[in-house]
């Protein structure tokens, strides 16, 4: 374990590459002069890393290269969460707010919640705030004005290419954007813009997502704690809300307050979404029946 204070006469390159790397991130955090950072201790104990956590980011996971399918990271990277929620459950507060970005985060997220019995199912999120940034840019791009003029906007389902990022309900200083922007476009254009934008990052820098995740990821804990005075996504564990299955971790437009979230209700879909939230929970139950073995 590396303290803070102690990096002065560390010889890095005998450091294992993982952890050589962590002083790096280490030295960003600082240069980040954020006015909460108080103190950093790089380590690969995971009994370390969660003592007493209020708050556990989830962003270790094997990423997704050009080329490469989600699917393919489902078996790699979810024995790392089984790990994360024993620990979790072991070490940290049982008030801990679990955000999981590490792909594929909803499962991921579902199999950390499962090894965490301890710990309220409440805790364990997955990050999806950063396809609602997305769409708010593609809705700027289209329609005009700032990212504060639109109001309730949601995605629904995995965060993966059959999210439903939904219009249905989304104002633009109070006009519907469905009156703005025409089916087609919705349809054709944003909906796969959105869908399929975490690939195109991927094929554009030859590497998955890094400063939008990770505003996103802090936008998500900001929000969680500090209150929203509309809707956000949030990938939280279902209860069976609008139909979908009970444990899935699903995106839903949330509100939050004094640390708890709470789902938007009495929604109504159109057709196509109707349709397109039966494909993102279809494609999540086959996630986790691909990962069954880690939730016995
Ligand atoms: C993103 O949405 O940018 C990433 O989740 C994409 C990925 O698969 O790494």
């Amino acid at each position: 374990m590396l303290g803070k204070d102690q990096p002065i006469n560390l010889n890095l390159l005998e450091l294992p590459f993982g952890l050589k790397a962590l002083t790096g991130v280490a030295a960003e955090l600082d240069d980040c002069a954020f006015p909460l950072l108080k103190n950093i201790t790089c380590t690969s104990d995971a009994a370390v890393a969660f003592k007493d956590a209020d708050v556990a980011m989830l962003i270790g996971a094997m990423p997704r290269g050009p080329g490469m399918d989600r699917s393919d990271l489902i078996q790699a990277n979810g024995p790392i969460f089984q790990a994360q929620g024993q620990a979790i459950n072991d070490h940290a507060k049982k008030t801990v707010q679990v955000v999981v970005v590490g792909n594929p985060a909803n499962t991921n997220c579902m199999i950390a919640n499962h090894w965490a019995p301890d710990v309220p199912a409440t805790q364990f999120t997955a990050l999806t705030k950063l396809d609602h940034n997305r769409s708010l840019a593609q809705l700027v791009a289209k329609i005009g004005g700032g990212v504060e003029d639109y109001k309730n906007f949601a995605i629904w389902g995995n965060h993966s290419d059959t999210m439903y990022p939904d219009t249905t309900n989304c104002t633009f200083n109070g006009k519907a954007v469905t009156k703005l922007c025409s089916s087609t476009w919705v349809n054709d254009w944003f909906t796969p813009k959105v869908q399929t934008r975490g690939g195109e990052i991927i094929a554009l820098r030859g590497q998955s997502s890094a400063a939008s995740a990770g505003n996103a990821a802090m936008d998500h804990i900001r929000e969680w704690n500090d209150g929203t005075t509309n809707w956000t996504s949030m990938a939280v564990v279902s209860n069976g809300e609008y139909g979908v299955p009970k444990g899935l971790v699903f995106s839903f437009p949330v509100t939050t307050k004094n640390g708890s979230w709470k789902i938007v209700k009495g929604l109504k879909f159109t057709e196509d979404g109707k349709a397109a939230l039966k494909a993102t929970i279809s494609e999540l139950l086959s996630e986790q029946a691909a990962v069954s073995h880690l939730l016995e």
